[in-house]
């Protein structure tokens, strides 16, 4: 029996094949390296293949016995997905479609699936419960939200069972320092910020006039190794019989994109150039997860939590690979 990761080649997919690995469980990796990485993936099952493509996906399911299927596979850029909405319905809604055809089709059960707190959109003060209200500001955040209701209509005609994680603002890299995040081009808060200090060039500072403490957006970040251990406490949840659910992935508290620009400065040991610069479209002012109900049903429990761990495992990453991956 094999776990096939969708997506796997991506920056948190290969940090979650990686953990599968260690620990014993087999895995067949499905990606179509639009945005992930041959080599952050080891030796093994490796399919490069859009999940559109359902005459292929089957066939996987034919070759390999799948036992459950962790789809992180999608276009995830809230600025880019604000100019090319369609290109992420297209990508993200219509691939999951297809997959969850050839899941049932193939008699395959179990899913566990990449969400994201911008579903959500503009929330309050109060840390985000998952009972809250889902009006996300950007096309990515709403096509994550489609795909939760594909799965859950799909989960209400068929055996399948799923988990839905919607994960806030996820950065570090593993422990080992093999595999790390290279998005190409980067637009994440922490990786610019670690090569901006790295490089010695400017930072932009998307909006200082929000209505938080120091006028800069408020997010939860949460370290990639925390969030894959999650997958796999979901994954076992489902083979031991939980019902479908949806939990967020988040630590329940809260930085500023100017703390989080303090902290690589301390990390780094050196000032970054902050240039301000107008607010960026699609982003909501204050996303912090409330992260009780992962904890209460699944015994999650955060291991890396510390902010300055966070930057620090992404820094070490940065500077051993200033090109990132070799090109695939
Ligand atoms: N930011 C800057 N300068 C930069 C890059 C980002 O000021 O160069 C700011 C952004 O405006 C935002 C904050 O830093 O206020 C964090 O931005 P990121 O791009 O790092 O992360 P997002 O919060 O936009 O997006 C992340 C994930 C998405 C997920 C979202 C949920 O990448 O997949 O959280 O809100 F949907």
């Amino acid at each position: 029996m094999a776990i096939l990761v969708c997506g796997g080649a991506g920056f948190i997919g290969s940090h979650f094949v990686e953990f599968l690995l260690e620990q014993g469980e087999a895995v067949v990796v499905v990606d179509n390296l639009a945005t992930g990485h041959r080599a952050s993936l080891p030796e093994g099952p490796f399919y490069q293949l859009s999940l559109a493509d359902k005459a292929s996906l089957a066939e996987i399911f034919r070759e390999h016995d799948i036992e459950a299927v962790v789809h992180f596979a999608a276009f995830s850029l809230v600025g880019e997905s604000m100019d090319q909405p369609l290109k992420y319905f297209e990508n993200n809604v219509c691939a999951t479609n297809a997959l969850l055809q050839v899941m049932i089709e193939a008699g395959c059960d179990k899913l566990i699936f990449s969400s994201t707190a911008a579903v959500y959109g503009e929330a309050g003060e109060a840390l985000i419960r998952e009972t809250d209200p889902t009006r996300p500001t950007n096309a990515y955040g709403e096509s994550k939200l489609m795909m939760e209701k594909i799965i859950d209509w799909a989960a209400r005609s068929s055996d399948l069972r799923y988990i839905a994680l919607r994960y806030f603002n996820v950065a570090g890299a593993s422990a080992g320092g093999r595999i790390g995040e290279d998005h190409r081009p980067e637009t994440h808060l922490i990786p610019l910020a670690i090569k901006a200090a790295l490089n010695d060039q400017p930072i932009k500072l998307f909006g200082d006039d929000y209505p938080t403490p120091d006028g800069t957006c408020i997010r939860d970040y949460i370290h990639v190794q925390d969030l894959v251990a999650a997958h796999y406490l979901a994954l076992n949840a489902l083979r031991d019989g939980a019902a479908s659910d949806t939990f967020n992935l988040g630590y329940g508290r809260g930085y500023s994109v100017r703390q989080i620009l303090e902290a690589v400065e301390a990390v780094a040991k050196r000032p970054l150039r902050i240039v301000r610069a107008p607010r960026r479209a699609g982003d909501p002012a204050r996303l912090v997860a409330s992260a009780d109900k992962i904890k209460q049903a699944l015994g999650w429990k955060p291991r890396h939590d510390d902010l300055n761990d966070i930057i620090l495992s992404a820094y070490r990453w940065f500077e051993a690979n200033p090109k990132g991956y070799p090109h695939d």
